[in-house]
């Protein structure tokens, strides 16, 4: 039986300035699975995430949304591919001035629903999903770190998307925040069928929830598979990565060293 794809990137590559970023990125996601793609800070994540949903553009290479090729799609054609793609930045980023009711239903209005009762149900229907129904009159002031993060996951997927991206979802809360924050994503990826690309530097979470895990090193691929694949990985790069022997830091200077030539040492 063969895998369906809801996304796909060919040969991606982007250069900031004097950088290559990406380097010829081949990827496909697999439908109602999560995918998980790790790398050290600033590899290039984010800016990965950011061409899945035409927030910016390739130098070369395409990115597809099941058989529509977006990336040199107009911005109105993007809005209907967008609408059914969630985004959980990396910064929750919820508007302060509205309440948790009204920030989950700005997305709704965004896209013409204007039937109150229908937008009462909808953000009520995924604020019980996240657990937080308590919450719906409060500011996003007066929520925790972790709250927050739920509640912007829950203003992503109020749309009914078909995939959900989230950028560092787990980045900056403690243990037991994360591990509910994973908890989300499994139950969003199981009950509703949603296809889930997740960019992280976390280890722990990215065991936790992947079907398929991904590594990006130096713009490329450099290896991918399931958990036990990753674990027997002989690729020295790949090893330093996943053991965390390297400090992110150390990480980004043998990088630094290899942009120059040089080889790392043994
Ligand atoms: N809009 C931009 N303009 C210039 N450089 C950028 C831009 N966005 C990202 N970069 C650079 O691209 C690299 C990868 O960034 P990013 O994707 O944010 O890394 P991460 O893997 O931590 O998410 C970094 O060197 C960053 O400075
Ligand atoms: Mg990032």
């Amino acid at each position: 039986m063969s895998v369906q794809i809801d996304m796909r990137v060919v040969n991606l590559r982007k250069r900031f300035m004097r950088r290559d970023v990406l380097r010829g990125i081949n990827l496909d996601f697999a439908s109602g699975k999560i995918t998980v793609v790790l790398g050290a800070s600033g590899c290039g994540k984010s800016v990965l995430l950011k061409h899945l949903v035409g927030l910016m553009r390739p130098d070369r290479g395409e990115v597809w949304f099941g058989t529509t090729r977006i990336d040199k799609l107009q911005e109105r054609e993007l809005g209907i591919v967008r609408r059914q793609i969630g985004f959980l930045f990396q910064q929750s980023a919820l508007f302060d001035s509205m309440t948790v009711r009204e920030n989950i239903a700005f997305p709704l209005r965004e896209h013409g629903v204007n039937d109150e009762k229908i937008i009462a149900e909808r953000v009520e229907r995924v604020l019980n999903l996240v657990g937080l129904d308590e919450t719906i009159e409060q500011m996003p002031a007066e929520l925790s770190g972790g709250q927050r993060k739920r509640v912007a996951l829950a203003r992503a997927v109020v749309l009914e998307p078909r995939i959900v991206l989230y950028d560092e979802p787990t980045t900056g809360l403690d243990p037991i925040r994360s591990e509910v924050i994973n908890q989300l994503i499994l139950k969003l990826s199981n009950k509703l069928g949603i296809t889930s690309i997740v960019v992280t530097h976390d280890l722990v979470s990215a065991y936790r929830i992947a079907d398929h895990l991904v590594l990006l090193h130096d713009g490329k691929v450099i290896l991918q598979g399931n958990a036990e694949e990753f674990q027997s990985t002989t690729d020295p790069i790949a090893r330093q990565f996943l053991r965390g022997e390297l400090g992110m830091d150390e990480l980004a200077r043998i990088q630094g060293n290899w942009d120059d030539g040089a080889q790392p040492s043994p």
